[in-house]
């Protein structure tokens, strides 16, 4: 058994953060949202993985990963560049996998329980292909599954009226029969080989399709506020009190971990939170949801439900919530209550 991770993709609706790197390896809880995927496939006994890299900085991918020595796998790469669709990145994998059945899981995608227990429901089934089913509020976003009864009677990619509201989880467990499958698929409307059209295929040609619904939650971390939400439930769920740091004058309530050489000065950190390494932070109120990565200063300011990557300032501002502050930021207050930004391309501020 092998896996697949799709670490390409353009990263438009993430933008500026993709400007300096793939949205796959923005931290959720000061990790990589990819390297939870990671993870979930080792967990569930896989170590041979193959790693599919767009055109945004894949040698950072290859840095943070390596040869997977790391993380007790073995991780291979294929540049897939333009994103062609998801079959068309399944497609260079072909001679890596050979004739491996396989774990496809988009690097974006986190699943509260895992794949484990679905893994084995592939296989004790001995299914052509498996996939994974959650009910969601608009299903138009994702590729969706028509029933007939209890009969998975096709697949249809973003439809504009769906057949019903279970989406298409953004994992999935083939046979390699399915490389034969992609050989003959066509772009779709919006110019890729969908896996969505692969699997309606094998349905029409009579392959066993099997399906399980996720219990727990799933996230497709696509846009701001899915990651802020993945952010609050992985600390929700995994975060423990663990202060490496020092705390002057300070409290840290309940469940906050705190970075080596990290300073709490005269503040309040409420958990769940996370702060990392060589953070000083001063005369500030760090509110539950909030992770904060390596080398931020933070004074006089009030943080919540927030993440904040490495090396940002953040000065004088009464309350920061719901914010997501790309790496080496400044964020402060200036005496003459005007507003003035210096703010990269496809930024949004409000204020
Ligand atoms: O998240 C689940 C959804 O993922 C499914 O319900 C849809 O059926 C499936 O098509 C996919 O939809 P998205 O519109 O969310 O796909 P997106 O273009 O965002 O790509 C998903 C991941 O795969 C993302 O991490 C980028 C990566 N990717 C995507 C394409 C198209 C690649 O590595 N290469 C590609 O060519």
């Amino acid at each position: 058994m092998k896996g697949i991770i799709l670490h390409g993709g353009a990263g438009t609706r993430l933008r500026p953060l993709t400007f300096s790197g793939p949205k796959q390896l923005i931290p959720v809880a000061n990790k990589p949202i990819s390297q939870y995927v990671l993870e979930d496939l080792k967990n569930a006994g896989i170590e041979d993985v193959v790693i599919v890299l767009g055109e945004t900085f894949p040698e950072l991918v290859q840095q943070h990963y390596g040869d997977g020595s790391r993380f007790n796998v073995c991780i291979k790469y294929v540049f897939q560049g333009k994103p062609l669709g998801i079959a068309h990145a399944v497609s260079l994998c072909r001679d890596l996998v050979g004739d491996d059945s396989f774990v496809l899981y988009l690097g974006d995608n986190l699943l509260q329980h895992g794949i484990r227990r679905y893994l084995e429901i592939f296989l004790e089934g001995n299914f052509d292909a498996f996939i994974l089913l959650k009910e969601v509020d608009d299903p138009t976003k994702f590729g969706v599954a028509k029933f007939e009864g209890n009969r998975l009677a096709g697949l249809v990619e973003k439809p504009k009226v769906p057949p019903s509201r279970y989406a298409l989880v953004g994992v999935y467990f083939f046979k390699p029969i399915v490389f034969e499958i992609i050989k003959g698929l066509k772009p779709s409307w919006r110019g890729e080989l969908e896996i969505t059209d692969a699997l309606q295929l094998m349905l029409e040609g009579g392959y066993t399709v099997g399906y399980s619904f996720v219990e727990g939650w799933w996230l497709d971390t696509g846009k701001k506020d899915d990651i802020l939400y993945a952010n609050a439930l992985i600390l929700d769920g995994h975060i423990e009190r663990e202060i490496l740091g020092t705390l002057i004058e300070s409290r840290a309530e309940g469940r906050v971990s705190m970075g080596e050489d990290s300073k709490l000065v005269n503040s309040t950190i409420r958990g769940p939170a996370i702060v990392g390494k060589n953070c000083i932070i001063q005369k500030s109120f760090i509110g539950p949801y909030t992770s904060i990565g390596d080398g931020v200063e933070i004074s006089n300011s009030s943080i919540e439900n927030s993440i904040i990557l490495n090396n940002v300032t953040v000065k004088d501002i009464d309350r920061l919530e719901d914010s997501l502050v790309g790496k080496n930021a400044k964020v402060s207050k200036n005496n003459m209550n005007a507003v003035k930004l210096h703010v990269g391309d496809y930024s949004e501020v409000e204020i």
